[in-house]
C-alpha cells in the first residue's frame, strides 16, 4: 500500500496539475456528471458534482484514505477500542442507537445498560407528558428547562427545533450561557409550579451549568419552598455521585458513560428533553435513522459511502485546496441551530494541531464551520460567497417536501432558491454575459463598460447539496450521524484525535483565576497589562 506521505504528495501534485479545473466545462463535457459524483442512501442524496473533483481526484483521495487507515480506524471505533488515545477512552456513541446485537466494551456488553437507561428515560418522559408526574403543587408540567452547555445543550436544542412538527409534549427551553440574561429571560416567562428543570452535564462540574442550576434551584425554593426542589428537578450525567450531592433524587437521574463524548451525546440521556418534547417513539426513530447511517458507513463501498465521500471532499477542500472555511446552509428554518451544533461537532473535534503521536500535523486541519438558514443567508453573506475574494465551499441541505402542504408555494420557492444558489456559485456570470444583459436592458454602451465589472460573478465555486424527502425524526438522525462520521473521516485523514478537547482547558483555568480579580477580592498583580487594564476599567465603570 502507498505510504501516507506519498499519497498526500500525489494529491498535491494532482491539484497543481489541475488548478484550472472548471466546473462549467466539466458539466459540459460530461452529461453524466451528477450521476457519477453523487451517491444516495434511500431518499438521502449527497451531490458533490459541483465540486472540483474528477475520477482521478477520488482515486487519489481513496489512496490517502487507505494509507491513513480510515476503514481500520472506523472498525476500531465500532469495536470499542480506546481510539481516544489522550483520554484512553473508547468512542461508542454508535452503541446508543444500536439495536442489532451486543456491543462489547472492556469485555462487557453495554447494550443492557443502554437499553435500561432508554427505558427509564421513556418511562419518565411519558409520565411528564401525560401529567402523571406533576410539580410540588400537583400541577402538570407545561415547561421543561434544560440547563447544560456545549454537547449538553446544542444537540437537544437543535433537535427540538428541527422536530417541531412532532412536538406534542411540554414546551422546552434551553439555558446554557452563564450570562444571567439567559436564565433570567427564560424564567421571567415561566410559572415555577409548572416548570421542570433538567440539569444536563456529563461531568457535573461545568461552571456555567452549575451556576445556572443553583440559580434555578433558588428560584424554585424562593417561590415554592425547599421541599419542592425534588419534584422540579431531574439530571443527566455520568457523575452520579455529584448529582446526588446536588440533591436530585436517584430515580430522576439518567446516566451515561465515559465512552460517550460530550458532542456525541444527544443520543444518550442528554436527549431527554427531545424525548419529552416528541415522545419516546419519535426519539427511537431518530436513533434508528442514525443507526441506519452507522450501518451504511460500516458497509458501503467508498464510491457509495456518504460519510466517506463527504469526508474526502471536505479534506480535499481544506487540506489540498486550502479553503479556510465551510458554510453549512440548511434551507430549513427548523435547522436554524444546525450550524451551531456542527460548529461544536466539527471544530471541537478537528480543531487540532498535533497528530495522534503528538507530532505536528502536516496539513491544515478542521475548517471554520459557519452558516445560517437559507433563504435568510442570501440576504446577508451570500454576496461574499458569490463575489468575495475567498472561495468558501458551501453545503446546502434541503428537504424535497415540507411539513406544510397547504403552503407548498413556500417550499417550492425555498427549493428553487437553494438550487439556484448552487447553480449560481458554479456558473457565475462572465464579463460578456454581464455586458449583454445590461445592453439588453437598454443601457448605453459607456455605462455598460463602467457597470459590467461589478456584475461579474467568477463562478466555478464549489458546493455540495444534501437532499432528502422530509425532515422527520429518522431523517434528522441519519443527517446528524452523516456529519458525525464525516468529521471522523476527516480526522483520520488529518491523522488527529477527534475525540479530545484540550483546547478548551486554558481559558477555563484562567477564568477561575480571574474570578476573584473581577470580584475585587484579589489584585491583578502578575497579569498582563491589557488584562489588568480591562479589569480596572470594569471596576471603574461599575462604580459610576
Ligand atoms: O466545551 C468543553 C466541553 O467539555 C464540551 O466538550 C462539553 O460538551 C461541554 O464542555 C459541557 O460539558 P459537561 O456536559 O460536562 O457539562
Amino acid at each position: 500500500m502507498i505510504a501516507y506521505s506519498d499519497a498526500l504528495e500525489a494529491l498535491r501534485e494532482h491539484h497543481r496539475q489541475n488548478g484550472q479545473f472548471d466546473l462549467r466545462e466539466a458539466f459540459k463535457a460530461d452529461p453524466e456528471r451528477f450521476a457519477t459524483f453523487s451517491a444516495s442512501l434511500d431518499d438521502l442524496t449527497l451531490d458533490f458534482s459541483k465540486t472540483a473533483v474528477s475520477e482521478e481526484t477520488l482515486q487519489l483521495l481513496g489512496d490517502l484514505a487507505d494509507a491513513a487507515g480510515v476503514s481500520e480506524r472506523r472498525d476500531a471505533m465500532f469495536a470499542g477500542d480506546p481510539i481516544n488515545g489522550t483520554e484512553k477512552r473508547a468512542v461508542l456513541h454508535t452503541a446508543l442507537r444500536n439495536s442489532s446485537g451486543p456491543v462489547i466494551h472492556a469485555g462487557h456488553d453495554v447494550m443492557p445498560d443502554v437499553e435500561a437507561v432508554l427505558a427509564a428515560m421513556g418511562a419518565f418522559a411519558e409520565k411528564i407528558r401525560s401529567g402523571e408526574l406533576t410539580g410540588a403543587t400537583g400541577k402538570r408540567f407545561t415547561d421543561v428547562v434544560n440547563i447544560g452547555i456545549g454537547g449538553s445543550d446544542l444537540g437537544p436544542c437543535m433537535a427540538t427545533l428541527a422536530l417541531a412538527p412532532y412536538h406534542d409534549g411540554p414546551a422546552c427551553h434551553y439555558v446554557s450561557n452563564v450570562d444571567a440574561a439567559h436564565i433570567a429571560d427564560t424564567l421571567r416567562k415561566l410559572d415555577p409550579e409548572t416548570t421542570l428543570f433538567i440539569v444536563a452535564s456529563k461531568t457535573f462540574t461545568t461552571i456555567e451549568t452549575m451556576t445556572n442550576a443553583e440559580t434555578a434551584r433558588q428560584w424554585i425554593i424562593g417561590k415554592l419552598g425547599e421541599a419542592a426542589v425534588g419534584a422540579h428537578f431531574a439530571a443527566v450525567s455520568t457523575a452520579l455521585d455529584k448529582v446526588a450531592a446536588f440533591g436530585i433524587d436517584a430515580d430522576r437521574v439518567f446516566g451515561f458513560w465515559d465512552w460517550v463524548g460530550g458532542r456525541y451525546s444527544m443520543w444518550s440521556a442528554i436527549g431527554l428533553p427531545i424525548m419529552i418534547a416528541v415522545g419516546p417513539e419519535n426519539f427511537r426513530l431518530m436513533l434508528d435513522g442514525a443507526a441506519d447511517m452507522d450501518q451504511h458507513f460500516r458497509e458501503a463501498p467508498l464510491r457509495q459511502n456518504l460519510p466517506i465521500l463527504l469526508g474526502l471532499v471536505g479534506f480535499w477542500h481544506r487540506a489540498i485546496c486550502a479553503y479556510p472555511s465551510r458554510a453549512v446552509i440548511p434551507y430549513d428554518q427548523r435547522l436554524a441551530r444546525l450550524p451551531a451544533y456542527l460548529q461544536q461537532l466539527d471544530m471541537e473535534s478537528n480543531g487540532k494541531r498535533v497528530k495522534l503521536d503528538g507530532s505536528p500535523v502536516v496539513t491544515p486541519t478542521g475548517p471554520i464551520v459557519w452558516g445560517e438558514p437559507g433563504t435568510n443567508g442570501q440576504h446577508a453573506f451570500f454576496q461574499l460567497l458569490h463575489q468575495g475574494t475567498d472561495v468558501i465551499p458551501v453545503e446546502f441541505i434541503v428537504a424535497a417536501q415540507g411539513h406544510e402542504p397547504e403552503l407548498k408555494q413556500h417550499h417550492d420557492l425555498l427549493v428553487a432558491n437553494c438550487l439556484a444558489q448552487s447553480e449560481a456559485l458554479m456558473k457565475g456570470r462572465t464579463l460578456e454575459e454581464a455586458k449583454a444583459q445590461l445592453l439588453s436592458k437598454g443601457m448605453d454602451a459607456a455605462e455598460v463598460e463602467k457597470l459590467a465589472p461589478h456584475r461579474v460573478f467568477p463562478g466555478n465555486r464549489p458546493s455540495i447539496t444534501i437532499l432528502y424527502r422530509m425532515l422527520d425524526p429518522y431523517a434528522l438522525g441519519r443527517l446528524i450521524a452523516l456529519y458525525e462520521h464525516r468529521v471522523f473521516v476527516e480526522a483520520a485523514l488529518f491523522g488527529i484525535n477527534a475525540f479530545d478537547q484540550w483546547g478548551v482547558e486554558l481559558g477555563k483555568e484562567l477564568a477561575t483565576e480571574l474570578l476573584p480579580v473581577v470580584e475585587g477580592t484579589k489584585d491583578s498583580s502578575g497579569r498582563d497589562a491589557s488584562t489588568a487594564g480591562l479589569v480596572s476599567r470594569v471596576h471603574s465603570l461599575r462604580s459610576k
